[in-house]
């Protein structure tokens, strides 16, 4: 076994028993749901409890690596060239709501690139996987991107960040532009799942700013893997710390990426 699929198969050890964790919350938060800072940016006794599964696994097989956890921080020696990007609960605000869109989402990164990638969504059983060079698969079977290739047939899905009342640059006239363009733009509320989805051909792309580390980490290896491409919305390399990420199926990356960066003022949409 290589050592990437040694990696896979303890984050997916992780993602799983974080799912069986978030399961035993769902619907019986009770008073536990807390704002972190800005209005709607919500933690809860669940997205504790998973991540402290998570980090505990980790831990256990990997007491080098360097890790980088949504409730925790930045935790060990942040030098390794090793370093896990963990969302234990991505999709709170669904979550605390029990609307039916939440994951854990583990990321590896090495020497700065995403190589390995879970995605675990308990409430549909959907457990996505993705390592360099090993291909990317959904429950064990290998998925791949979409063939569509005009934006006028095309679904996307996008999301806004917690920052949203705060800034003009709050992807609110990008989303009414798309969705001229296109059949559709939905929004799930879990950025995890965007990539997911995107991957396996539900979606055929994906934008959103305000992104983290953790949010996209392992979403990218596997996009990538089931043959989308993943940069930044001007067609350039990502860069994961920038917070905006475009990723599609590969056949509409460029003119998504030219319309992202063509976008009129809001005051003239119509
Ligand atoms: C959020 C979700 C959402 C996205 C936000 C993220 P959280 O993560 O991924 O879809 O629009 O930008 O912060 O807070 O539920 O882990
Ligand atoms: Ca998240
Ligand atoms: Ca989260």
């Amino acid at each position: 076994m290589t050592q990437l699929q040694i990696f896979l198969d303890i984050a997916t050890e992780a993602a799983l028993a974080a799912g069986v964790v978030l399961q035993g919350y769902l619907g019986k938060l009770e008073d536990t749901v807390i704002e972190k800072g800005r209005p709607g940016d919500l933690v809860t006794a669940a997205d504790k409890a998973s991540e402290a599964v998570v980090l505990e696994i980790l831990h256990r097989h990997f007491p080098q690596h360097s890790i980088l956890a949504e409730e925790s921080g930045k935790i060990g020696n942040q030098n390794n060239e090793f370093l896990w990007a963990i969302d234990p609960l991505d999709g709170t605000t669904n979550f605390a709501h029990q609307y039916p869109f939440f994951a854990v989402s583990i990321g590896l990164l090495i020497n700065g690139t995403p190589q390995v990638g879970v995605i675990y969504d308990p409430l549909h059983n959907e457990l996505f996987r993705a390592a360099a060079g090993l291909g990317a698969t959904r429950n064990r079977r290998p998925i791949k991107v979409s063939e569509t290739n005009d934006l006028g047939k095309s679904l996307l899905v996008t999301g806004f960040a917690y920052d949203r009342r705060e800034t003009s640059d709050n992807n609110y006239a990008e989303f009414c532009h798309l969705t001229h363009l296109t059949q559709g733009v939905r929004r799930s509320g879990s950025a995890s799942i965007d990539l997911a989805h995107v991957a396996c051909g539900r979606v055929d792309g994906y934008w959103e700013r305000g992104l983290s580390p953790w949010d996209i980490a392992a979403g990218i290896i596997l996009l990538q893997e089931a043959g989308g491409k993943v940069t930044a919305y001007d067609n350039s390399p990502l860069q994961i710390d920038s917070g905006r990420l475009l990723g599609t199926n590969g056949y509409i990356h460029d003119i998504l990426s030219h319309e992202l960066t063509q976008v009129p003022p809001l005051s003239s949409w119509k």
